[in-house]
């Protein structure tokens, strides 16, 4: 019902939004786009205009932006992914299919394994074997639980196939070895006969698989050793060394990359690491709300802050990349932002070691602009993954025994997928500020791509809680003939799913758009993605 009412709305918002539009129209006509910035004694807000140039696109999206991150914390691996053989819940190998098929619908493109800090405690050979001989240990960084190490490498790399996703592998140097490392590449690709390779075929694998992603270290300067960026280049530069392409499987080296904004780790890491390295990978995280750190009971003053918060990647990434630049100027070693997103308090009841949280509209609009800045950076930052896939942090998927159910965020990952390896077209937004006291961000946020079939998309974010935007958008270069939409919003800002209301927050069609020639208007609701596809 109340949904209705609130579709109902946004319905008579259009008549409103034609008259508007054939205003707008003309004045676009007559090149006379008044700019409250040009005149600061205006008080009206300013249209917002948004010019894409379509035939001036030269980078790729690379899909793997859209990538994902699964750590053995909480109820990510067991209980998330992993239920087991013998569980009723319905699985093929022990993997959950109902997480299989969800993933799938999002193309998953890329998944992180086995952390985050527990990467830097993990020893490999514990979690291969017969299940019931694998050693057991403590997995003191999340809630100190015993590990039974029933899912290792086999059940990953079965998991990856069963997305159809490519494996990301954080070995461990906090507390491993070169050697330690070494052996697991082998153990993984070696195709020869080899002692690694043999005890694979011996443990049920006959062909070598295909990794390609290896991460050295997770967050050394923190859980992963505490070191300084100096001790772990030398230290990123020996594990490197003995990490071996075999057969076909070319190695593409990730090393640990920034905190935030600690740009001297970056600095140190491409002065003496740059050349051994395809890929550096900062974390960051942009917190919760002010006042509450809850994912779903917050203000407008929460609300604010996180997103503002969000918005801030988008310096530290420039000013990563400009730090790379200066030791990488054709662009050879990659931005990876292996672990991003939301951190609100965990739910009520829950263990804090587990760090499993809600994720409501907010949570969407942060996935909404964090991956619209990553397209914006495509030539420099070439994956991310967000923490996690599921049950844990800002995740896709949270589940409840055998229930399951898809967040904002999940929604979000699904409207995006347009842009995997879609050309990136160069875009000019000027926009109103949302102002809350005496703070502004801007309220919108845009990226838009060239699909090979030749489709743009446009992705929005309406980041101001209560206003809608109108919204012009000129094409360059294109001949536009039709424009449809989706749009994710709701009434609340607060507003979630949950396994009694599942659907509350899902993606509806979205026709407040209008094409007249190469030029859209649409009115954006408050609080809201929208994903336009021009034809
Ligand atoms: O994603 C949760 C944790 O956050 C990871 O284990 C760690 O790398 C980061 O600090």
């Amino acid at each position: 019902m109340e949904n209705t009412k609130f579709r109902n709305r946004l319905a008579g918002v259009m008549i409103t939004r034609r008259i508007i539009t054939l205003v707008l129209v003309t004045l676009l006509a007559g090149c006379v786009l008044a700019s409250a910035a040009d005149n600061p004694e205006q008080k009206e807000p300013m249209t917002n205009k948004l010019v894409i140039h379509a035939d001036q696109g030269k980078v790729t999206i690379n899909r793997n932006i859209y990538g994902h991150f699964s750590e053995h914390l909480g109820r990510c691996i067991y209980g998330g992914f992993w239920v087991g053989k013998d569980s009723p819940i319905p699985n093929t190998r022990g993997i959950r299919n109902d997480i299989v098929k969800a993933l799938r619908q999002i193309k998953i493109p890329v998944l992180r394994w086995p952390g985050g800090c527990f990467a830097d405690e993990y020893h490999w050979k514990d979690g291969v074997g017969p299940p019931e001989k694998r050693p057991t240990m403590i997995n003191t960084h999340w809630g100190g639980v015993t590990e039974n190490n029933h899912f290792g490498t086999h059940e990953f790399l079965d998991l990856c196939e069963q997305l159809d996703c490519e494996p990301y592998i954080c070995g461990n140097v906090g507390s491993g070895t070169t050697l330690e490392m070494q052996q697991w590449v082998e153990y993984i690709t070696f195709d020869g006969k080899s002692p690694m390779a043999d005890w694979r075929r011996e443990n049920g694998r006959q062909e070598p698989w295909k990794v390609r992603y290896w991460g050295v270290g997770n967050e050394n300067w923190g859980c992963g050793g505490r070191m300084r960026p100096e001790y772990y280049a030398d230290l990123y530069r020996r594990f490197a060394t003995y990490l071996r392409n075999f057969g076909g499987n070319r190695l593409y080296k990730i090393a640990c990359g920034p905190g935030g904004a600690n740009y001297e780790w970056t600095e140190v890491l491409m002065r003496e690491g740059g050349r051994q390295m395809n890929g550096l990978a900062p974390h960051y995280y942009c917190g919760s709300g002010r006042r509450s750190r809850s994912a779903t009971r917050f203000g407008e003053e929460d609300w604010f802050a996180q997103l503002e918060r969000a918005l801030r990647i988008d310096e530290i990434i420039t000013k990563h990349a400009a730090i790379m630049d200066k030791y990488d100027p054709r662009k050879r070693v990659a931005m990876i932002v292996d672990e991003w997103g939301a951190w609100h308090r965990v739910e009520p009841g829950t263990n804090p070691g587990f760090l499993y949280q809600q994720n409501s509209l907010r949570d969407a609009l942060v996935a909404g602009l964090t991956l619209n800045i990553f397209n914006q950076h495509c030539d420099r930052v070439k994956m991310a993954n967000i923490a996690q896939t599921v049950n844990v942090l800002q995740a896709m998927i949270l589940t409840e025994g055998d229930k399951m159910i898809l967040t904002p965020t999940y929604h979000v990952f699904e409207m995006y997928k347009i842009h995997h390896d879609a050309t990136l077209l160069p875009a000019d937004l000027q926009c109103n500020d949302y102002k809350f006291g005496n703070e502004q961000i801007p309220a919108l946020n845009a990226s838009a791509s060239k699909d090979k079939s030749g489709k743009i998309h446009i992705s929005l974010c309406n980041l101001d809680p209560k206003s809608s935007a109108e919204l012009v958008c000129e094409l360059h270069g294109a001949v536009a003939k039709e424009v449809s939409g989706r749009v994710l919003t709701a009434e609340e800002m607060t507003a979630h799913n949950t396994f009694d209301s599942p659907q509350a927050v899902r993606p509806a069609d979205f026709s407040d758009v209008e094409l007249n020639g190469n030029i859209l208007t649409a009115t954006l609701p408050a609080k809201s993605v929208v994903v336009l596809e021009v034809e």
